[in-house]
């Protein structure tokens, strides 16, 4: 148990050091003096309660450093635990073109889940944590999906309609420039993982790296190439050289520090899965017998084998849109493939909360 004085000494360093540390992390001024604040006021309440509740004490020190360590990790494995609602609207009613089902998501109110505490983040929220960042999101008609989910987080409706109609010129790149929150949002046309691979062979040769990188392929390997062990060698291929890429050091990242909440020491990367496929539903003879699930299964094998997914100790997170759009169901997808823009919204905020715990910052 500790003494009052050791004790003392421990929250003057915590107060005087958490919030430095935070600040090393890219948190704004602001904040860390909110934190310093509630930090203070927090501990010189503990301090004078202490001698009452000799318990506290070693319920501080319990609760200090390892426990949020521990649920930080934890919490990024409860991150898809995601439940639908789905309801039938009529076609008249529909202002997209999608399917004539409307979803909304929620995260499911299981206990780990609510101890967690993610949240769906709005629109100052977003801009707060994004803030000066370079996000490049690279892939295929996923990707861009993604791209459009994030935006339309950001911007409002008019703007968005005017971006809707250059994003979905097909096969090309998009750049979207946010002044308002200095975002700087590539999109990266890469229909394969070879294309993936330049890119970030490119980020290294230039050593300029983005602050969030999205990536994802395998769909048109599927269609076009169709063969399961050729897509494991290019993601393998992928892995080597994302790992070349760590850990970025400070002086070699960006021009300048970043003025949001997101580190710039190593760039945040995620994967983006491959979308469970609904035979029946696709649009053409050839995917039916092309993208079979037998086909699926190998191709996710792949990804499994080759060791890019953080969980089989590789470099990047994945952002399960396999699962995610496997749950939500046929219900919500036209062709199959491509799903409703609520599967994509969820991933995004999957990926919003999993930057805010590797930020080890909440707002
Ligand atoms: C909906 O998408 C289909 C095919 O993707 C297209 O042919 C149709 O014109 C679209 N409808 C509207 C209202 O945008
Ligand atoms: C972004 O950061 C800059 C510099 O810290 C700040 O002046 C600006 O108000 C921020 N914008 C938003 C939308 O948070
Ligand atoms: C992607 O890679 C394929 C095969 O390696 C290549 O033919 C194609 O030109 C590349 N596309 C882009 C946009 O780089
Ligand atoms: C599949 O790809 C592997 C690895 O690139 C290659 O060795 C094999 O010959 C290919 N199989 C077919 C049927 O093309």
């Amino acid at each position: 148990m500790l003494g009052a004085v050791q004790f003392g000494v421990l929250a003057a360093c915590i107060v005087l050091f958490v919030p430095m540390g935070m600040a090393g992390w890219h948190l704004s001024r602001n904040k860390m003096l909110f934190f310093s604040g509630a930090l203070f006021i927090t501990l010189a309440v503990g301090v004078h309660l202490t001698p009452y509740f000799p318990s506290i004490s070693d319920l501080v020190s319990f609760s200090s450093s390892a426990v949020v360590v521990e649920n930080r990790d934890s919490c990024i494995s409860f991150l898809h635990e995601i439940v639908w609602d789905v309801k039938p609207v009529r076609v008249s009613e529909s202002l997209r073109n999608s399917s004539n089902y409307e979803e909304s998501w929620s995260w499911a109110k299981s206990k780990p889940v609510i101890a967690c505490g993610f949240q769906k983040l709005g629109r100052s929220d977003v801009s707060d944590l994004l803030n000066g960042s370079w996000i490049v999101v690279a892939g295929d008609s996923q990707a861009r999906l993604i791209v459009l989910s994030l935006l339309s987080l950001v911007l409002d409706l008019g703007e968005m309609e005017s971006i809707r109609g250059e994003l979905f010129k097909r096969h090309s790149d998009y750049r979207a420039v946010i002044d308002e929150i200095g975002v700087k949002l590539d999109f990266i046309w890469a229909p394969y993982t070879r294309n993936l691979t330049k890119l970030v062979m490119e980020f290294k040769r230039n050593r300029r790296y983005p602050d969030v990188l999205i990536m994802g392929s395998g769909l048109w390997h599927m269609l076009h190439v169709t063969n399961a062990s050729d897509y494991g060698v290019s993601l393998r291929s992928l892995r080597r050289s994302v790992v070349s890429l760590l850990p970025v050091s400070p002086e070699l990242g960006n021009d300048g520090p970043v003025t949001g909440s997101i580190s710039i020491r190593s760039p945040h990367m995620f994967w983006l899965g491959i979308p469970t496929l609904i035979n029946s539903m696709l649009n053409t003879e050839e995917k039916r017998v092309k993208m079979n699930s037998a086909m699926q299964d190998a191709y996710d094998g792949e990804l499994y084998e080759s060791k890019l997914l953080r969980q089989s100790g590789g470099p990047l997170m994945l952002l399960d849109i396999g699962s995610l759009s496997r749950i939500c169901g046929a219900w919500c997808t036209v062709d199959g493939m491509h799903y409703d823009g609520a599967v994509y919204e969820a991933a995004i905020h999957i990926l919003l909360n999993a930057l805010l715990i590797e930020s080890q910052q909440q707002i």
